[in-house]
Formats: C-alpha cells, sequence, structure tokens
C-alpha cells in the first residue's frame, strides 16, 4: 500500500518548504537531488545537509530541460515561486516555472517512470464560493489580477499534470496546499505570518489588512512534509488530488493578537488596505486526505507560531 522512497528529486528543494522536505526524505534514508535556480530559495536552507552523501544540489532552471542521473523513483514539484511580493517582481518568471517547468518535471518523470507529486496551491480556488473548500470546488479566480500569475499558474500546472497522468500514464499525485508557515519562511516575503512576526520581533506596529476578519487556515510545515511524503509513498491515489492543510480556521485578527500575546510585543495592531483579490475565508476541507491518506495535522497553531516566532527573533536584526 506504501511504497518506500529511495531516490527522489525536489525541484525547488533550497525554498521553505523544500528543505523542510529534504530534511524529512534524509532523515529517512532516502537520497535526494534538489534542483533549484535560487530565484526564491537560498544555500543557507540547504547549508546543514553539506557533507551528507545522500544529498546534492543542482543549481538549474526547471524551465528549461534539465538531464540527470538514473534511479529517480519519485519528483516532488516544488519550484515556482509563492509569495505575494513576487506576484509584483517576478510575474512572468511564476507563469513560467509553472507552465514550462511543471512540463519539464513531468517530462522528465515520464522518461524516468518516477511518480510525480505537485505542489499545487489552495489559490486554485481563487476567493472560493464554497466554505470549508473541498476538492470538487473548481475555484472562483481573476483569470487577469495582478495574483492570476500565481493562480492561474497553478491551475496550468494541475491540468499539466492530469495530461500527462492520462494521455501517459504517469503516476501523478496534486497536493492543493493551504497556507504553511515555519521557520526558514523569507522575513520579507509579504505573506501575513512573516509580516506579523517581523514586526513583532522588530518592535513595529503589526499590520492586518481590511479589517482583520478575512480568515487563514495555517499549517506547521512539519505537518505539511509528512503529509507531502505521504502523498509519494501510497500506491492507491494514482492521478489523485488532495486538499494538504490544517483546518484550524482563524481570522487574521485573531493571528496578529496570538502573534502579540506569543512574542510578548508591545506593538499595536494597525489597519491597512486589503489588497486587490485577497481572499475572504480559507479553510480546507481535509476528509479525503484524512480517509486515503491517513494524514491529518498534529501541531497546535500556538506551538507552531513559538517556534516560528523564536526563528524569526534568529534571523531578524
Ligand atoms: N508556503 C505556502 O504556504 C504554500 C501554499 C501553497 C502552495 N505552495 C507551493 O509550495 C511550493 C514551495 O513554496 P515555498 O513556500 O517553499 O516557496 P519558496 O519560494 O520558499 O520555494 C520555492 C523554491 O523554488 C525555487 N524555484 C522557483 N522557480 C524555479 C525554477 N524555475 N527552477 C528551479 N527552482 C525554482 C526557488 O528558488 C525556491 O527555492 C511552491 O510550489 C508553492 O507554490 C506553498
Amino acid at each position: 500500500m506504501f511504497m518506500a522512497l529511495k531516490k527522489v528529486l525536489v525541484t525547488g528543494g533550497a525554498g521553505f518548504i523544500g528543505s523542510h522536505l529534504c530534511e524529512s526524505l534524509l532523515s529517512r534514508g532516502v537520497e535526494v537531488v534538489c534542483l533549484d535556480n535560487l530565484v526564491t530559495g537560498s544555500q543557507r536552507n540547504i547549508a546543514h545537509f553539506t557533507g551528507n552523501d545522500k544529498f546534492s544540489f543542482v543549481n538549474t532552471t526547471t524551465c528549461q530541460k534539465f538531464d540527470l542521473e538514473d534511479g529517480f523513483d519519485t519528483v516532488f514539484h516544488l519550484a515556482s515561486p509563492a509569495s505575494p511580493v513576487d506576484f509584483h517582481r517576478i510575474p512572468v518568471e511564476i507563469l513560467l516555472a509553472n507552465t514550462a517547468g511543471t512540463y519539464n518535471a513531468l517530462a522528465f518523470a515520464k522518461e524516468r517512470g518516477a511518480r510525480f507529486v505537485l505542489a499545487g496551491s489552495s489559490e486554485a480556488y481563487g476567493d472560493p464560493l464554497h466554505h470549508p473548500q473541498k476538492e470538487e470546488h473548481w475555484g472562483n479566480v481573476n483569470p487577469n489580477g495582478v495574483r492570476s500569475c500565481y493562480d492561474e499558474g497553478k491551475r496550468v500546472s494541475e491540468a499539466m499534470t492530469m495530461a500527462f497522468h492520462r494521455k501517459y500514464g504517469v503516476d501523478t499525485r496534486i497536493a492543493r496546499i493551504f497556507n504553511t508557515y515555519g521557520p526558514r519562511m523569507r522575513k520579507d516575503d509579504g505573506r501575513v505570518i512573516p509580516n506579523l512576526m517581523t514586526q513583532a520581533v522588530k518592535g513595529e506596529p503589526l499590520t492586518v489588512h481590511g479589517d482583520g476578519k478575512q480568515t487563514r487556515s495555517f499549517c506547521f510545515v512539519s505537518d505539511l512534509v509528512d503529509g507531502l511524503v505521504r502523498l509519494g509513498e501510497a500506491d492507491h491515489v494514482r492521478g489523485g488530488l488532495f486538499n494538504l492543510g490544517n483546518p484550524h480556521e482563524m481570522t487574521i485578527l485573531e493571528a496578529a493578537n496570538l502573534v502579540k500575546r506569543l512574542s510578548g510585543t508591545r506593538s499595536e495592531i494597525v489597519f491597512t488596505g486589503r489588497p486587490e483579490d485577497d481572499p475572504a475565508r480559507r479553510q480546507p476541507d481535509i476528509s479525503k486526505a484524512r480517509n486515503m491518506l491517513g494524514w491529518e495535522p498534529h501541531v497546535h497553531v500556538e506551538d507552531g507560531f513559538r517556534q516560528t516566532i523564536d526563528w524569526f527573533r534568529g534571523v531578524v536584526k
């Protein structure tokens, strides 16, 4: 029912989630090749694997055909910028990573007979019309707004993955990942958790968009990585699509108050304008992952926030 992973390719492995995935796989004795062009990732994230003979790093882009040695049983495809600041800074690169990049990663998996796990996104739901979001929801996405490079990019990645599965029989799995947080997030990446925690650590006002009543469901990175690994290992989910995230929903204002309390900052909370197409509610329905993968998150939001605040204390000057 579950395949033991032996040798995997992790595209985007020098990023936030990718580096935790590499770490988890290495701790299980899996051989890991990390392919990354470092556009948003960093060699600092993978520096502690130096000297581990099961780990190697290839500095290249997925946007061109790449060639590696043989023997891969699984490809985890995470290579894509994912932060709101990048939607403005490098929108074309995001679209290319999710079109050409996903094509090349799938072509590699097809050629090597490897499993393929796509890091998709809850952004495929856009501003969702159903709550909580189930995998069947087709989404409510602005196809040409400022977030469209990412949202539509992720939707094309899903379509490309299913096309390779249906046409060529590639053994694919799609994870629709909901907001994930933890150590190694970039402090300036524009997502709500790094923003609030960086501000708290610096003693600056904590900024909340709009009235703060919009919701998110935050998943600690170790839980998410556990879900990705199960998705790669499970034999019975070929061509499957799974929400992976923490169903514990909270408003942004609640998140800000929690950061304030746990960090002990005296900073005030201030309200600013809502960004364009900012989704109103986000909460995954994870019944499918629970039933078919035996997966659910375990890290309590207070524990996860504490660990992440500690990490930001170490990196924010
Ligand atoms: N963090 C989240 O909350 C979240 C939510 C939903 C989906 N995801 C998805 O998970 C994946 C990882 O996200 P993350 O938060 O770790 O972001 P990240 O920016 O930290 O990691 C992405 C990595 O991919 C690399 N990369 C980007 N384009 C590339 C290319 N063309 N070729 C090679 N490498 C490339 C970057 O350098 C970086 O190391 C992404 O696919 C993202 O869309 C993340």
